[in-house]
């Protein structure tokens, strides 16, 4: 972090902090990434922290907090096709794909702070700096890559730009998702695939590549309680790496205040529940092994939405 008057700024240092690594594991690249984009942001205070403060507790009293869950879907599939619409309409800009969900000119969560950050598109920009350091580190050596629960597709564009030789597939259970992943692949040339997938009700013809990597990127955050299903389904499928960016409410700590009101709006909202939990019970049963866990401590206003566990599947001896 680096200080300019009220203003501090997010510096390679402090992204290697908030990723959970060191400063020389983040590659030149995106190194030059992070000085073409302003990560100033202000440190709230007095009374507008209160405001902030307030605002979040006046949500979790308010009627028209949206909670997770299978009735949904119809809000993704329009959302979706709202996507898709503008991306056609501007003869296919990849920049249309970006979920309307981020929010600009808003306060955000940063290091156990409320921050404002300078650029409207801050939180945006933090994510596409964590998402090049994540997949280049961690799936350069996989063949086929899945992102379930992909949405509009903007994380597969990005790793087809980086990895035009690797085969990348795109599951959601919004029917949109799928056509724009046809168009993104027809229109651009790229090796990737969309497909029908419900998170509750896992396809049982599905069956994933050798040599295959999985991650998930804000999409358990909607599936409650109800991730056994899924779990089941990876673990019988052992695709080689495992990568779920999520919030991850077992990581707060509740004695800081923004940690309690992040804990309690997730609740509220039904995100995911009891999954760390669940893997760390795998763990102890010899079914997985855990490689990573990570409270990243930044977010939206509400929660923090990029916290990580990177884990795989034991593979079974048949021999025995
Ligand atoms: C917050 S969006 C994230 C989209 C994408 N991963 C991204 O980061 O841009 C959550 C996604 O999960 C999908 N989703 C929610 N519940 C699902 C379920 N039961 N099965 C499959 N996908 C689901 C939604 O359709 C949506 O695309």
């Amino acid at each position: 972090m680096h200080s300019q008057g009220n203003l501090s700024k997010l510096t390679i240092d402090a992204f290697a902090r908030l990723f959970g690594t060191t400063v020389t594991d983040i590659d030149a690249n995106c190194k030059e990434l992070i000085d073409t984009m302003d990560f100033r942001y202000e440190r709230l205070s007095g009374t507008e922290r209160d405001k902030v403060i307030l605002n979040i507790l006046k949500k979790f009293d308010s009627a028209d907090l949206v909670v997770s869950g299978d009735d949904r879907k119809p809000d993704w599939e329009r959302g979706w096709a709202e996507n898709l619409h503008d991306f056609i309409d501007s003869g296919y800009d990849v920049s249309k794909l970006v979920p309307k969900y981020f929010k600009k000119n808003v306060p955000v969560r940063l290091n156990r702070e409320y921050v404002m950050p300078v650029d409207p598109d801050f939180v945006l920009n933090c994510t596409r700096v964590f998402r090049n350091w994540l997949f280049k580190k961690y799936l350069k050596d996989s063949g086929s890559i899945y992102e379930f629960g992909c949405g509009p597709a903007t994380h597969l564009v990005f790793l087809a730009s980086i990895y035009p030789d690797k085969k990348l597939y795109g599951l959601d259970w919004a029917k949109p998702s799928q056509e724009i992943i046809r168009l993104v692949a027809k229109h651009f040339g790229w090796r990737i695939e969309g497909r029908y997938f419900d998170f509750f009700t896992p396809d049982a013809n599905l069956h994933l590549d050798e040599n295959s990597a999985v991650y998930t990127f804000g999409a358990l955050e909607q599936i409650g309680r109800n991730h056994e299903a899924f779990l089941q389904f990876l673990l019988k499928e052992s695709p080689e790496l495992c990568i779920n960016v999520e919030c991850i409410s077992e990581l707060y700590n509740q004695d800081y205040l923004p940690d309690y009101l992040a804990f309690k709006y997730h609740n509220r909202r039904n995100y995911l529940d009891g999954y760390l939990t669940r893997l760390r019970e795998l763990e102890t049963a010899g079914k997985i092994q855990i490689l990573a866990i990570h409270y990243q401590q930044f977010g939206n206003m509400y929660d923090d939405s990029h916290s990580y566990v990177i884990w795989k599947p034991k593979k079974i001896n048949s021999a025995y």
